[in-house]
């Protein structure tokens, strides 16, 4: 990859753009999880220390081009200094002025950049206003860089541009994993629908050994065997879609891993009766909520053979007990052959992060990426649009 580093950089005295991503949850009017401000801490202490002045750029929910109140970063300001530990003046959209007021260590947070039309429309005269306002341009924000906004691609061109640490940190874990990795490969691919990752698992089947499909997605699949899956969350009209996918994992040498056990139940609740039966029996008035023990051990043997894994979507219904148990054996072992040191384990996109933190062992991946829609992209293996403009020479 040709992108340069902050280590590359002279920021003495520079003023420094960076592109972050703190779309943080927030309920009423308290953020609830803090994990993707701390996780640009690196780059601010950095700059900050090395004598550089750091302009924050980011976005906010999806206002499309319009000032909502409501999605202001003017609410979360308080947070943002409170976890980085530097004083924040938040800049409402009359940048220029924010800027030439700094004072001492203070850094600046530039307003919710989607107010303006031209950040989604990758406007190059919106691009050259934020360019007008730094010397240096920093991406850190690897999970909104599958977006071709003006901060996150137009603007790359306009500085001398390099990546932020957790940016490079990613971008690393996310070689390792799928790039250039140590096989075998096994790739777990849950959550509901296979619709929504069709384009996903189409890539995966060309890259890694084998695939493990769990969730509702691998209802589709077993329906598409001609196998009954009762009222099960199952896509029907995918069953040849399901089929072409197998088959070109059988042409690429992928073994796929479908349930060979299930857990049924009548009711989609907590605690719900519930029984374990084998796939091909669900029983017509019941659906699956989860792979069974049968499937899961099958699972705990193809990691102990490989040597990476990738990791994106839970099992089963991980937010209901107690059908999150595939999820949470499923998770534990890898935790515990990765804090080993028998496999590279990267995990992210959507509900992952949040079932590996509920089964506790997020803290022992070897990389848990803070990205959703960004880290399924990569996984589709297209080239993240803000990736490829800091992949240049300067
Ligand atoms: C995210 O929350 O995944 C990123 O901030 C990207 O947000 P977006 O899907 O609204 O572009």
């Amino acid at each position: 990859m040709g992108w340069k580093t902050l280590d590359d950089m002279d920021l003495n005295g520079k003023r420094v753009l960076v592109r972050v991503d703190i779309n943080v949850p927030v309920e009423n009017g308290k953020v609830t999880d803090t994990t993707r401000i701390e996780r640009i801490a690196a780059t601010v202490d950095h700059i900050q220390h090395a004598g550089g002045t750091v302009i924050l750029m980011a976005h906010f929910g999806r206002p499309k081009g319009k000032v909502v109140p409501e999605m202001s970063l003017e609410h979360i300001a308080g947070t943002v200094a409170e976890v980085l530990g530097w004083p924040i003046v938040w800049a409402d959209s009359d940048y220029r002025d924010a800027v030439k007021e700094l004072e001492g260590d203070e850094i600046l947070l530039l307003e919710n950049l989607r107010f303006n039309p031209g950040e989604e429309a990758n406007d190059p005269e919106f691009a050259k206003r934020l360019a007008s306002l730094g010397d240096i341009y920093v991406n850190d924000a690897f999970s909104a860089s599958h977006r071709a906004h003006a901060s996150t691609e137009a603007l790359a061109h306009l500085l001398p541009a390099c990546a932020g640490r957790l940016m490079a940190e990613e971008l690393s874990a996310l070689e390792k994993a799928l790039g250039n990795p140590e096989r075998p490969v096994v790739a777990v691919v849950g959550g509901a629908k296979v619709s929504t990752k069709l384009d996903l698992l189409g890539n995966l089947v060309t890259k890694v050994d084998t695939l493990v499909i769990g969730g509702g997605m691998a209802n589709t699949f077993l329906a598409a065997q001609g196998i009954d899956v009762g009222k099960s969350l199952c896509e029907h009209d995918l069953a040849d879609t399901a089929r072409a996918i197998a088959q070109k994992a059988a042409d690429a040498g992928c073994e796929i891993l479908l349930p060979r056990d299930v857990v049924v139940a009548t009711a989609f609740k907590a605690g719900a009766e519930n029984q374990t039966v084998k796939a091909e029996d669900c029983p017509a008035d019941a659906m699956i909520l989860d792979a069974g023990p049968d499937s899961v051990a099958h699972i705990v043997q193809v990691f102990e053979r490989s040597k990476t894994l990738v990791w994106n979507g839970p099992l089963g219904a991980f937010e209901i007990e107690p059908f999150d148990a595939a999820t949470n054996a499923a998770a534990r072992k890898a935790a515990a052959m990765t804090k080993a040191g028998d496999l590279v384990s990267v995990a992210g996109g959507g509900d992952t992060v949040s079932a590996l933190n509920q089964a506790g062992v997020s803290d022992d991946f070897s990389y848990v990426s803070s990205a959703g829609g960004a880290f399924l992209e990569w996984m589709e293996g297209k080239t993240l649009p803000g990736v490829a403009a800091l992949d240049q020479d300067r």
